[in-house]
């Protein structure tokens, strides 16, 4: 997507950007979106660091992070103790999102047979490949989720007809969630593009306001009209009428559509089947968890620093950011960062492959019985 006029990817490879390897570019998303900086990322200590600290975030940014982030490990050192050692640390820092594990289990078994001297450039291929992918995952699912929109709105009732698609979202699963496009944003980013009149509801997305900072900023470069509401009031709105329908991406999506997203969602989708408002998650096939059903009982929620709920960032009247206490004294808080949302309260999900029932059997209709193969599917498939 574009920043200022110009096209931006969230990661980027900086080859041969120092001694004996490369580099990797990212832009970071701890400072949006009062300042746009990048950062170069030269070990996979560094990559691990960025992941763990938010400065890269979104599952399959995470993702795609964890696996150049091997890359540079085997650039340093190609051995088998290395291999072993940076998928660990890679794989400990975030461990809600399965994209990371995904990621890095394809690295690593796509390296390993191989004689160490092969392993960085092949790794360098897979992350690569992962990257590529991941865009045009997400542009497949802005088309699928586009024709959606179309869909519902021209079904609405002919008095509301002539006022703009009201979509709710929560966190930020658009571009910089991902490379490019997004998961839930694609399809407002191509309705925006295709000419539906579209408004978006952001919420804030306490504690670390991934829908104020990141999903507004997005929206706002992309001049698609937005509105950042507090994390409360999507329920009113929906009482009222104000919205046509909900778009979520997800950390975490298990075999039978339990969706694990950021905390949060599960009070939306309650709210949204209250209200009869389609409740609609976005995901790329390398969110999945075929290994697992209940998403409530067999997902680990990361629990964050109490410091995001007890402490909010922001930028004050000289442009300094800042962060300032919100709590009193001797107070405490607790931060568990995700939570899931049964496949009941799913209206569908949107894949790259299409629109599917949150079931399996609704998975499996779209990815076939052989789920292990479907991320390297993506592109020949759809695009
Ligand atoms: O903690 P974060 O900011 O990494 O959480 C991100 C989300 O919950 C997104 O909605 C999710 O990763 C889907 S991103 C395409």
């Amino acid at each position: 997507m574009k920043i200022d006029g110009k096209a931006w990817r969230t990661i980027w490879l900086e080859e041969g950007a120092q001694q004996g390897g490369d580099a990797i570019g990212v832009i970071d998303q701890t400072l949006l979106p009062h300042r746009f900086t990048t950062r170069t990322l030269t070990s996979c200590d560094q990559a691990a660091e960025a992941i763990r600290t938010m400065v890269v975030r979104g599952a399959p940014l995470i993702g795609v992070t964890g696996a150049y982030g091997l890359m540079l490990a085997l650039q340093a050192d190609p051995s088998d103790v290395a291999l072993a050692v940076a998928f660990e640390q890679l794989n400990a820092t975030r461990p809600t999102a399965v994209n990371l594990r995904w990621a890095l289990e394809r690295v690593r078994d796509r390296v390993a047979p191989l004689p160490p001297a092969e392993r960085a450039a092949a790794a360098k291929a897979e992350a690569a490949a992962i990257a590529e992918e991941d865009v045009a995952m997400c542009e497949a699912i802005g088309e699928h989720g586009l024709r959606l929109f179309q869909e519902l709105a021209a079904a609405r009732p002919a008095e509301r007809r002539d006022q703009p698609f009201n979509v709710l979202t929560h966190c930020n699963a658009g571009w910089i969630a991902t490379v490019d496009w997004g998961t839930a944003l694609a399809p407002i980013y191509k309705a925006h593009r295709a000419g539906l009149a579209i408004h978006v509801w952001v919420d804030e997305t306490r504690p670390r306001n991934q829908g104020a900072s990141l999903t507004a900023w997005e929206l706002a470069r992309e001049g698609v009209p937005h509105t950042v509401i507090v994390d409360n009031a999507g329920g009113h709105l929906m009482q009222h009428g104000q919205v046509d329908a909900v778009i979520v991406g997800t950390d975490r999506t298990t075999r039978r559509g339990d969706v694990c997203n950021k905390i949060g969602t599960y009070l939306k989708a309650l709210a949204a089947h209250d209200n009869g408002v389609p409740f609609y998650v976005a995901l790329p096939a390398s969110t999945i968890d075929w290994t697992i059903d209940d998403g409530v009982a067999e997902i680990p929620i990361e629990a964050r620093s109490a410091a995001e709920v007890t402490h909010i960032q922001g930028r004050a009247a000289d442009g300094a950011i800042t962060s300032v206490q919100l709590i009193p004294d001797g107070s405490s808080g607790f931060n568990p960062a995700f939570d899931v949302t049964p496949a009941r309260l799913v209206t569908a999900l949107i894949t790259e492959r299409g629109v599917a029932a949150a079931s399996e059997a609704g998975l499996r209709g779209v990815y076939g019985t052989d789920p292990g193969s479907t991320a390297g599917c993506a592109i020949a498939q759809l695009c």
